[in-house]
């Protein structure tokens, strides 16, 4: 039986700045199997890994991704918000610069080309505004760069893991619900959709869906697992994989079990 496949959210986002390099080094040194990222669109059509629509929460900066250029947001500093109690005695770039996803992929290269392979799982962000764009350039990135490990993507929104199969069909695709629709109590996805992605509170409520969805032959990710309670019952009940900010002390929590 495959054991239980820990993706670390937006990196070691509990102790790193989410979605900086440093983050994503420390998941893969701390033992992850696999990387969860965002991805949005730059007014100048680049992709970059940042979860909300505006970058106010987690920069120096203001307004929205899908207006700045990759210039503008290169000059912003993505890390202090995190740091704000700490004052590290050298500044880390890695800890402070926005990431692309080109820089993540190439990251990923580096650790599997060293013999540290590591998963991917890439998550489209506001796949309606841009009507197709993040889809169209996430599977020229891919594409470009082929990876010699596993990249799956994942979205909210059927519609744009849809576009993602009808250019790129060997990719597999994860659907993320915060709530269980009827529809797909039973197990059942979105068609030719692979994988299901219930949040925490789905399997909390609903801890049948698992073995649902698994007869439909579907494995289960589970997103965002942090308290122990949860890492304890996505366990016991045999999920695939489970996302977190934590890696390190999940794989340490898992060990013991
Ligand atoms: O991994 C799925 C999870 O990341 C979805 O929620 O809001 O953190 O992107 P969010
Ligand atoms: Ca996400």
């Amino acid at each position: 039986m495959r054991p239980l496949s820990v993706i670390a959210h937006r990196g070691a986002s509990e102790d790193a700045p989410e979605h900086t390099l440093a983050a994503y080094r420390k998941a893969i040194e701390d033992g992850a199997h696999a990387l969860e990222c965002d991805v949005r669109l730059t007014a100048d059509g680049h992709l970059v890994c940042v979860h909300d629509r505006r970058v106010n929460r987690v920069s120096n900066g203001r307004g929205a991704v899908s207006t700045l250029e990759l210039s503008e947001l290169a000059t912003l500093d993505f890390g202090s918000w995190k740091d704000a109690d700490e004052q590290p005695e050298t500044e880390d770039p890695e800890r402070a610069s926005v990431l692309t996803l080109d820089r993540l992929l190439r990251l990923v290269r580096e650790y599997a080309d060293a013999g540290r392979p590591v998963e991917l799982a890439i998550e489209t962000k506001h796949p309606t505004r841009w009507a197709g764009q993040v889809e169209e350039r996430l599977v020229e990135l891919l594409a470009e760069h082929r990876l010699p490990t596993p990249v799956r993507v994942m979205s909210f929104s059927a519609r744009s893991l849809h576009r993602v199969r009808a250019a790129a069909p060997h990719l597999p695709t994860v659907y993320l619900m915060q709530f269980l629709l009827p529809r797909y109590r039973d197990g059942r996805l979105p068609v030719g959709v692979g994988i299901a992605g219930p949040s925490v509170r789905i399997v909390r409520n609903h801890p049948e869906y698992v073995i649902h969805a698994q007869r439909a032959g579907h494995q289960v990710h589970v997103w965002t697992v942090d308290d122990p309670i949860d890492v304890e019952l996505c366990a016991r009940l045999g999920v695939d994989a489970l996302i977190t900010n934590r890696p390190q002390q999940v794989l340490s929590q898992l060990s013991d079990l």
